[in-house]
């Protein structure tokens, strides 16, 4: 089994720099030598040019940088398509988590029946007229699954990438009015920490994992560090306390890892200028390796 790591260095879909440099600090925290041991080969291909302005663009946009967000995001979803192509387990570092549009164009071409785990504090489920911010990184998966502005719906000429009854969204605990309102319309599976509290980790991830097995033809996990408790992963913008704990999202990549369903991932919204010592970028990268199998014993 091979893997291939490409880095997406974007901050285009949010108004905080320093995520930029995540694919930097995961790269730094050692992704390479603890997943060396769990794999016959991995192929870094360094990152995509992201090329990015200094000053802002558009401000006061409700859809903030959208000609560059559609843009990088297309050359990210080639590259993960070429990875898939050559039978490795593409591994995409982010990046706001707007790149998630990219890697599930480009996944998406070779996967009917795609399900994605959106791990998360949020939906990510807003669109132009609903988003309190006009941030793109708060909208990709409502764009994957065909409801936003049509130059990122459309990438690659179909749409949706997703279908919603194929999607999972775990450890919610923001959500914006618009995207209560998408969740209920489109039956959304979300657990939420209210979920995650009441049933543990375990049982729902043996209710996610038994809700996309049959029915898909592989399954991408989005995993935004944001969806880990501010305490475990300080180094994000748009922390919200009351998170995953860092042994329970551990417990949800080991169970992942056993059931042997993900076929392809990416960690995103990584910021090292608000981090505390790269603690967040060293929590994903450890992330990585119990999703990858890693075990103690
Ligand atoms: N819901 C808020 C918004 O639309 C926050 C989104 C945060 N998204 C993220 N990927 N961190 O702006
Ligand atoms: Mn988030
Ligand atoms: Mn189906
Ligand atoms: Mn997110």
């Amino acid at each position: 089994r091979k893997l291939s790591i490409i880095g997406m260095p974007m901050d285009l879909g949010q108004m905080r720099r320093g995520v930029d440099m995540g694919p930097s600090a995961m790269r730094y925290a050692g992704i390479c030598e603890n997943l060396s041991k769990l794999f016959d080969a991995i192929d870094d291909k360094g990152d995509i040019a992201i090329g990015r302005p200094e000053v802002m663009i558009d401000p006061d946009s409700n859809l903030r940088n959208l000609q560059l967000v559609a843009e990088k995001n297309v050359e990210l979803a080639k590259a993960v398509s070429k990875v898939v192509e050559e039978g490795s387990f593409p591994l995409v570092l982010g990046g706001d988590h707007s790149i998630a549009i990219g890697t599930l164009a480009g996944l998406a071409k070779h996967y009917k029946k795609l399900g994605v785990i959106w791990f998360d504090a949020h939906g990510d489920l807003n669109t132009a007229e609903t988003s309190p911010t006009g941030n793109i990184h708060g909208m990709p998966l409502a764009i994957s699954i065909g409801i936003g502005h049509e130059l990122l719906t459309n990438m690659f000429g179909y749409s949706p990438k997703v279908k919603p009854e194929h999607v999972v969204i775990i450890g919610a605990r923001s959500l914006d009015e618009g995207e209560r309102l998408l969740i209920k319309e489109k039956g959304i599976k979300v657990f939420t920490m209210h979920e995650l509290d009441r049933l543990g980790m375990t049982k729902v991830m043996e209710e996610t994992i038994a809700y996309l097995k049959g029915k898909t033809d592989g399954v991408h996990l989005s995993f935004d560090l944001d969806g880990l408790d501010p305490s475990d992963a300080p180094g994000v913008g748009t922390p919200v306390t009351g998170g995953v704990s860092y042994r329970e999202s551990h417990l949800a990549m080991e169970m992942l890892a056993e059931a042997d369903i993900i076929t392809s991932a990416e960690f995103v919204e990584v910021n090292p200028i608000l981090d505390e010592k790269n603690k967040t970028a060293a929590a994903a990268v450890k992330l990585m390796g119990s999703l990858f199998g890693e075990k103690l014993l």
